[in-house]
């Protein structure tokens, strides 16, 4: 597909008959998905507009060029799950192989007081120092409890700070029929709307997802393209080249066979994030009691994200030995930017054979195919993404296939891949508490 590769025949313990049994069933849906995008945000498949909105893509630019101008020496980036999770993917993806500015970032995403209280300690030297930095709070409904908290607490720092300037270093990215929008309005900070019918999780490509990443010098215009181009391959009635149908046919039969986990194993520190925003996006779309007609049904992948070569000295010995309920999704990116060989070995020539002269990628690639063939010799299934360089465009790839593949698998399992009502029970309870403290 368009640079990214996929390879699951033979390893991913489900037969051709079955993807394209899966993947009959899923015409109707595929057909769906590809006349949605082009019908504005309108129906539950609104995320996939996102990329082709040229006008919202220049507001969030024209956004970004009035911030910069104030000349900001970091960004804060209040929010959490779908307000934060995808711009930190792509962050990380790209900084790591230097395609980001050296504008530092922070991301108040929690209520942990002493990380809260480290962000806080650098916001106020920079302040006191008479320089800027820019606030992003970021909240679809306005009303997430620790997005709330640390918006007060970094507003209240900027009002020491900037007194009656306050506005021009917030930037409030919400739903326009929130409660936070309307106060915002009032108080006249720049506001970025993310459409009603897009969730969190699928709200990568809209305001929320662009604003920070355009800030952190991310081509956002790449990575829309790229999350253009899944979309055209990912809503093809053609199976056999539509990577999103495959991985939700093959995940759905697994489960059938009794896999419950589903453990993305990333080959890349820069594609932790990645795998974050991924575990949760599994995780809140499939992970449900009621299928869509209200019957109970219980459904769902435990997420896991491993990290290469790290993991496999802690999870290694689990997935080669443990029960067989787990299926494995090895990515890696084909191409790093920076090469470290392994010198003349002088020190300690005789511990591990054959490593003299040999570059790290080269060692890496050594220990992907290695823990492969491990993992074929045992059964275990899996199956292998291959990005041919981390980039916005393959960001943004990556992603869009992502997000269809949850749509594709939702409607195999029948239930709703768009709601999160659960995760609605926490935080009403916690207001509940906090109410009565
Ligand atoms: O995917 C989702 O909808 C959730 O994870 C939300 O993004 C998360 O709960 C944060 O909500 P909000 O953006 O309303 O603050």
């Amino acid at each position: 597909m368009d640079g990214l590769v996929f390879r699951y025949k033979e390893t991913c313990a489900v037969d051709d008959a079955a993807i394209e049994k899966l993947g009959a069933k899923l015409q109707p849906e595929i057909k769906r998905v590809a006349a949605a995008w082009a019908n504005g945000y309108d129906s539950e498949y609104a995320s996939l507009g996102l990329p082709h909105d040229h006008a919202m893509i220049s507001r969030v630019e024209e956004a970004v060029a009035q911030k910069l101008a104030l000349k900001p020496v970091a960004l804060v980036v209040v929010g959490i799950g779908g307000s934060n999770l995808g711009a930190r993917a792509v962050y990380e993806a790209l900084n790591e192989v230097g395609d980001t500015s050296d504008m530092p970032v922070y991301w108040a995403d929690t209520v942990d007081s002493d990380y809260i209280a480290r962000i806080y300690a650098h916001v106020e030297t920079e302040l006191k120092a008479g320089h800027s930095i820019i606030l992003a709070i970021i909240s679809k409904s306005g009303t997430t409890t620790e997005s709330v908290a640390n918006a007060e607490l970094f507003l209240s720092l900027l009002a020491t700070y900037k007194k009656n300037d306050v506005h021009r270093f917030v930037v409030v990215i919400s739903d326009e029929g929130s409660a936070l929008w309307k106060l915002a309005q009032s108080k006249e900070f720049t506001c970025l709307a993310i459409p009603q019918l897009v969730g969190g999780r699928y709200s990568v490509f809209s305001a929320a997802g662009l604003f920070p990443l355009a800030m952190l010098g991310v081509d956002i215009k790449a990575l829309s393209q790229g999350a253009n181009k899944a979309r055209e391959l990912c809503t093809s009635s053609d199976i056999s080249i539509n990577m999103a149908a495959i991985r939700a046919s093959i995940l759905c039969d697994q489960y059938r066979q009794g896999i419950r986990v589903h453990d993305l194993f990333v080959f890349g520190i820069e594609l932790r994030a990645t795998g974050n925003w991924y575990r949760q996006l599994m995780g809140e779309s499939i992970g449900k009691v009621y299928d869509r007609t209200g019957k109970k049904v219980s459904v769902g992948f435990v997420p896991t994200v491993s990290v290469g070569s790290i993991d496999l000295h802690s999870v290694g010995q689990l997935y080669l030995s443990g029960p067989r309920i787990t299926s494995t999704r090895f990515i890696a990116a084909k191409k790093c930017h920076k090469k470290v060989v392994v010198p003349a070995m002088v020190e300690f020539d005789s511990l591990v054979p054959h490593l003299q002269g040999k570059s790290f990628a080269a060692i890496m690639n050594a220990i992907i195919e290695g823990t492969q063939r491990a993992y074929k010799k045992d059964g275990r299934p899996f199956v292998t993404l291959e990005v041919p360089e981390l980039s916005a465009y393959y960001c943004g790839q990556m992603m869009q296939v992502a997000m269809v593949e949850m749509m594709y698998l939702g409607f195999l399992f029948n239930i709703n891949p768009f709601d999160q009502p659960q995760v609605e029970l926490y935080k009403k309870e916690t207001r509940e508490i906090l109410a009565n403290e």
